[in-house]
């Protein structure tokens, strides 16, 4: 089976090159281009392609994949909002993802921005390399005894609550469904209850229509003040013009963002003074209570190896033709 891999990081490389040693009858070809309806006839002669969430899988790239008979499109990624999937359905392309590789990756992250926003590491770590070691500005409140509120307590929400219990906090949720596994580790609250008593908040639910600036002026207005606010899950969960408010207002600690809204517009790709006089990011990043990592929850050698792992095993499933819950 030969798969055309699109936008080819080089961390991508090592871990399927790793990977494809227990998988004799695959064939890979790495492209450093994404997928987009200009670069998807490269894959005549290839039985899949391997495409990512920024790879733009609408009608025009899926008709010419199928003219160039391709029949599956392997996500190494959860998401699949970038494909349209009638389309692919209609022109008879399979579409596959990985719905879970390593929660507990983005969980710790989350965590990790907690801690370092709460005990001011991005701005220690400058100071000490000033030769600055004075201890003003750094000042922190313990996690222990305090209260954790996590919203979405699915895979990487659940990881989150058992990471915080680990901390003696007290860990409170919100989340439309009750995880059972949680029992014994969360008390569910209504989301105002969560809002009003969290000394930490972790935003894990998913980008819908229903949590579409979930955190806006009104929201931030009902938390503590001195609040820690983490976002690992998708920018858009946060209207930042009322996020920018907040801090304003001096609601928060700090803030932790792994994710923000204007990720996917280039912002930091064309640094223009225009575009950066009008990017909500880089007012942001102007407050020294704002720490932002680039979308790097993910990032961690057991997440890629099982994101390879998952992907290689989804092009064997459908060559053998088997249905897997895989399956978009
Ligand atoms: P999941 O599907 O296991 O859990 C999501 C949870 O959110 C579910 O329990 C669901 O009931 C809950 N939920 C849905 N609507 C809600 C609402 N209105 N209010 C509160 N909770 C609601 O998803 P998983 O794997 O835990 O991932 C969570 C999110 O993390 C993903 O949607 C994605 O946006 C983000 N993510 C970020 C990564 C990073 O690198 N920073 C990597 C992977 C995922």
């Amino acid at each position: 089976m030969r798969i055309l891999f699109y936008d080819t990081k080089n961390y991508d490389k090592a871990s399927f090159d790793k990977e494809q040693e227990h998988y004799p009858d695959i064939e890979i070809d790495y492209l450093k281009t994404d997928l987009v309806p200009r670069t998807a006839s490269l894959a005549e002669g290839f039985d899949a392609v391997c495409a990512f969430v920024s790879s733009d899988i609408g009608k025009e790239t899926l008709t010419i994949l199928q003219k160039r008979n391709v029949r599956l499109i392997l996500l190494r990624c959860a998401g699949f909002n970038n494909v349209d999937l009638d389309t692919a359905k209609a022109l008879g392309i399979r579409v596959m993802r990985v719905p879970g590789y390593s929660p507990e990756a983005v969980a710790e992250h989350a965590m990790a921005l907690a801690l370092a926003c709460n005990r001011r590491l991005y701005k220690a770590y400058n100071k000490v390399r000033e030769n600055d070691f004075s201890l003003s500005g750094l000042m922190g409140f313990n996690f222990h005894d305090k209260t954790a509120g996590i919203i979405g307590t699915g895979k990487i929400g659940a990881a989150m609550c058992r990471i915080c219990r680990g901390f003696g906090m007290k860990v409170i949720a919100y989340d439309v469904y009750e995880n059972p596994a949680l029992k014994e580790l969360v008390e569910y609250v209504p989301l105002e209850k969560l809002l009003a008593q969290s000394d930490l908040i972790s935003l894990h639910c998913p980008l819908m229509d229903s949590t579409y600036h979930m955190i806006n002026i009104d929201t931030i207005r009902q938390m503590k003040d001195g609040v820690i606010l983490v976002n690992t899950s998708r920018g858009a969960l946060v209207k930042t013009e009322d996020l920018i408010e907040g801090i304003r207002l001096h609601k928060f600690a700090g803030v932790g963002l792994d994710v923000y809204e204007e990720e996917t517009n280039n912002v930091f790709e064309d640094r223009s003074d225009e575009i950066l006089e009008h990017s909500t990011t880089a007012r942001l990043l102007s407050f020294p209570n704002v720490m932002i990592t680039s979308h790097q929850g993910f990032f961690t050698q057991e997440a890629l190896r099982a994101i390879a792992q998952t992907t290689l095993q989804n092009a064997m499933d459908a060559w053998q033709g088997k249905a897997t819950e895989n399956d978009v």
